[in-house]
């Protein structure tokens, strides 16, 4: 499986930041196998995709948020179509701070995946537990309970195409990655979880997120079961992402 590498861009950037940031990948030797995936803030999707295209850059565009229903008065949001229309291929659901501070639950983020399949977008789907949910040896069970959600909401086929995103909320933002063994051994959990359940599951991702940095990148993608990596802090640097894309 190639390797996947995200940036994830969360609520920071400018016009600026974003043309000298493809320009560095541009300038860059990419790995033409991996794919890499730009998730701007929404207001620059648009010109994000406009401008990978214009440089010939082996990048696609992402969002970090949808909306479940197809059109109407939700305002505020943005549609599958919309997003297609200007030129994103993938799309993040589920993010831990979109339940944590937007009070997403595993429903709606089941109903989001499945708008963004059935428009053939590339969902990825975030799961992950809380510190205090590791302490209490509940890992593995929340991971599930959350691919069940969408699994109940969008049925056997709902992670064809998708990404599945592993993203520890005790790693995110804070610093502390989990090791390459605790992520690893996750990883393990979910790859078992897709064979009982998921027709084809050995061909959906799975991806790593949380205090990913160029120091780490290298050994958590030398898992067995981890095929990519979502980076919010360092992915906001083009030459750290570059870095850890290289690892
Ligand atoms: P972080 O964020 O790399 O800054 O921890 C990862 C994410 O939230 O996707």
């Amino acid at each position: 499986m190639p390797p996947i590498f995200i940036a994830n861009w969360k609520m920071n950037g400018s016009r600026q930041m974003l043309t000298e940031w493809l320009h560095a990948l541009r300038d860059a030797a990419l790995d033409p196998k991996a794919t890499l995936v730009l998730c701007p803030p929404s207001p620059y999707l648009d010109m994000a995709a406009a401008l990978a295209q214009a440089l010939h850059l082996p990048l696609s565009i992402g969002a970090q948020n949808v909306h479940g229903e197809p059109k109407g008065a939700f305002t505020g949001e943005v549609s599958v179509a919309i997003l297609q229309d200007v030129g994103c291929r993938y799309v993040l659901v589920g993010h831990s701070e979109r339940r944590r501070l937007f009070h997403e639950n595993d429903t709606l983020v089941a109903q989001k995946s499945l708008a963004a399949q059935q428009a053939n977008l590339i969902p990825i789907v975030c799961v992950g537990e809380t510190q205090e949910e590791r302490n209490l040896g509940l890992t593995q069970g929340i991971v599930e309970t959350q691919l069940n959600a969408v699994l109940t909401h969008a049925g056997p086929s709902c992670f064809n195409g998708a990404i599945i995103a592993y993203e520890p909320l005790w790693a995110i933002g804070t610093g502390v990655t989990a090791t390459p063994e605790q992520a690893q051994t996750v990883h393990a959990g979910i790859r078992s979880w897709l064979q009982q359940k998921i027709k084809g599951a050995s061909l959906v991702p799975l991806i790593y997120g949380g205090s990913v940095t160029p120091d780490n990148a290298s050994q958590l993608m030398q898992q067995l079961d981890i095929q990519g990596l979502l980076v919010g802090g360092a992915s906001l640097k083009a030459s750290d992402f570059l870095s850890i894309i290289n690892a």
